[in-house]
C-alpha cells in the first residue's frame, strides 16, 4: 500500500473521524514505529510500518455502532479534565474504540449513538442532511400557545435564527409543562436556549430519537447494537 496521511489511516481504520484524528495526532497520542508523530500530514505506510493509538496497535476492527441510553452526570466527550465520568464508560465489553456522534450536555439523558465509523459520522452531523432530533423537556411554568408558535417558527439566538421546529405539548402539571420538540440542528445547548428565551426554562431534558432511531424501552444506562434494519434508518 503506498504512503498515506496518517489521519486519514488512523479514519480509514475505524478509530474516529478525520477530524478526531487529527486531534489525536497533534496531542502526541499517536506513534509510527514506535516514534511520537505530532506533525500533521506526516506519510506512512500501513502495511509496513506499526501505528498505535494511545499504545493500542491500530487493529482492522470491524465497524461497531451502539445506541446508549445516556444517564444524567455523565459527559459526551472523550476525556474529561475535570475527572467526571464519560459515556464510553459505561459500554462496559466493548473492545472498539468507539466515539459518541456528536454531543449531549452533561444534565442531558437519552439517545446516543457510539460508533467507530467516522465516516458515518461525519455524514450525520453535517447541517445538510437535516437529521431530526426528538426531545422531551419538561420546562417552568406554562407557555403560552404564541410563545410555541415562536419557538416552531424559529427564534433568534446568538444572532442567528432556529430552524423551524416541531413541538407538542404531552402534558402539564402545575408548575410544569412536558413538551416533545424536534429539531434538526446541533446548537450547543439548544433546546434549553429555546426555552430560556421564552421565558420557560428547562428543567429536565431527555433525547428521545435521533434520525429515525428511537429509544424505546432501553433502560437508562443501558446500551445495544444497532441491528442492520436500525443501520438501515441511519444511512443516509
Ligand atoms: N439541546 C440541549 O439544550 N441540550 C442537549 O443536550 C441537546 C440539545
Amino acid at each position: 500500500m503506498a504512503e498515506e496521511r496518517l489521519q486519514k489511516v488512523l479514519a480509514a481504520a475505524g478509530v474516529c473521524s478525520r477530524r478526531q484524528a487529527e486531534k489525536l495526532i497533534s496531542d502526541g497520542r499517536v506513534t509510527v514505529d514506535g516514534q511520537v508523530v505530532s506533525t500533521l500530514g506526516s506519510k506512512v505506510d500501513p502495511a509496513r510500518q506499526k501505528i498505535r493509538v494511545d499504545g493500542h496497535p491500530l487493529g482492522q476492527t470491524g465497524l461497531v455502532y451502539y445506541l446508549l441510553n445516556k444517564p444524567r452526570g455523565y459527559v459526551t466527550t472523550m476525556a474529561d479534565p475535570q475527572g467526571r465520568p464519560l459515556v464510553t464508560s459505561l459500554l462496559k465489553g466493548v473492545k472498539a474504540r468507539v466515539f459518541p456522534v456528536g454531543r449531549l450536555d452533561i444534565d442531558t439523558s437519552g439517545a446516543l449513538i457510539l460508533t467507530n465509523d467516522g465516516d458515518l459520522t461525519q455524514k450525520i452531523l453535517h447541517p445538510s442532511h437535516e437529521i431530526n432530533r426528538t426531545y422531551l423537556a419538561l420546562v417552568n411554568g406554562r407557555p403560552s400557545e404564541a410563545q410555541l408558535d415562536a419557538l416552531r417558527q424559529g427564534i433568534l439566538l446568538e444572532g442567528r435564527k432556529t430552524w423551524p421546529a416541531l413541538i407538542k405539548v404531552v402534558g402539564n402539571d402545575r408548575d410544569s409543562t412536558r413538551i416533545e420538540i424536534t429539531i434538526h440542528e446541533g446548537r450547543k445547548r439548544q433546546v434549553r436556549k429555546m426555552f430560556a428565551a421564552i421565558g420557560h426554562p428547562v428543567r429536565e431534558l431527555a433525547r428521545t430519537a435521533y434520525a429515525k432511531l428511537e429509544l424505546g424501552n432501553l433502560p437508562i444506562g443501558r446500551f445495544r447494537e444497532l441491528t442492520p434494519k436500525d443501520l438501515e434508518k441511519l444511512f443516509l
